[in-house]
């Protein structure tokens, strides 16, 4: 197939676009996308100030440059998760967040170390916790209180993550396949702050498949850490993918229309009249808000040390 915007050879073809680009205007089209998503879910404008969620990994350090190359002030955060694992995983991600950050003298990335912050990495606090195995939701808990806590601590208007069209649809499935009516109510591109302590959350790659990040970063020479996270083996939302994966080759553009079609519905009201927001209070602790009787789920794992 031939490149739809110039007539060369394409290189990327994306059989649920029905659409075939070259090196020079795949990048460019990744470009006005992102710009149309952030834009048509009115995510932040340009006067606002970003901080992007980087683990490392491609989707992260992508949107990353996709922000700056688009001219929004965008800094990065790191959470140095302390996992090892045989493998340096933290340790290295790290270094790939380090090396894009020091490329790009006009962004600057704030790295929040766990163990230094409050005394244990997440490996131990799974281990004390009893879940060696499993420190994925523990994990998660941290990560997302750390990152709000950066952001308004910061002054930042808004976090974005990189969540890509396939963790997106994989997490919906998961949702689904439980009928995880809440869960699926707070699905969606963008969540306002919620004014008692929440910052804003975007998600501007969340309708990119994970192939068509994986050739920007390639394209615009951006080292990555491939390796998942080393606990993430096995994790049902890899599963998910799969699954997600198979459908897509017997059909494409399976994924993309599971996703797409369920943010149409949302935006069509689905869900919207049931919206009962739960009793929250802020932490006396981290004063962040929380709807636990007393201390947040994050305050009360480091007390019961
Ligand atoms: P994951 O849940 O690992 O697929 O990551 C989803 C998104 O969360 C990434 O694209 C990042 O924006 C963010 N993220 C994951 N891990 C970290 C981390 N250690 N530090 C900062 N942001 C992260
Ligand atoms: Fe947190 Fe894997 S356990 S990234
Ligand atoms: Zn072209
Ligand atoms: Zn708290």
């Amino acid at each position: 197939m031939r490149c739809r915007r110039c007539g060369n050879p394409g290189a990327i073809n994306m059989r649920q676009h029905k659409l075939s680009l070259c090196l020079d205007h795949f990048p460019e089209w990744f470009l006005e996308q992102t710009q149309r998503a952030i834009k048509n879910y009115r995510m932040f404008a340009h006067a606002e100030r970003v901080l992007v969620a980087i683990s490392g990994g491609k989707d992260s350090l992508a949107l990353w440059d996709v922000l700056l190359k688009l001219g929004y002030q965008a800094d990065g955060v790191y959470i140095d998760l302390g996992i090892d694992h045989g493998s340096s995983y933290s340790a290295r991600s790290k270094d790939k967040a380090a090396a894009f950050a020091a490329q790009h003298p006009a962004a600057r990335l704030i790295v929040v170390d766990i163990l230094h912050l409050y005394g244990e990495s997440i490996p131990q606090v799974a281990q004390r916790r009893h879940r060696p195995q499993r420190p994925c939701s523990i994990c998660g808990l941290i990560k997302r209180h750390e990152m709000n806590r950066v952001a308004l601590e910061g002054g930042y208007d808004v976090l974005a993550t990189g969540h890509n069209l396939d963790d997106e649809a994989a997490t919906l499935f998961g949702n689904v396949l439980h009928w995880q009516v809440d869960y699926l109510r707070h699905q969606f591109p963008v969540l306002p702050a919620d004014g008692q302590g929440l910052a804003r959350k975007v998600k501007p790659f969340c309708r990119f498949y994970e192939r068509e990040t994986a050739a920007y970063t390639l394209i615009r020479g951006i080292d990555y850490i491939e390796d998942e996270c080393p606990y993430a083996t096995g994790a049902t939302s890899l599963a998910h993918k799969e699954t997600l994966n198979r459908m897509e080759h017997d059909s494409p553009g399976a994924k993309m229309h599971f996703y797409t079609n369920f943010l149409k519905a949302k935006e069509a009201g689905l869900f919207a009249a049931e919206e009962t927001a739960p009793e929250l209070h802020p932490c006396p602790q981290c004063r962040q808000p929380t709807s636990a009787p007393d201390l947040c789920n994050f305050c009360r794992l480091w007390e019961e040390k």
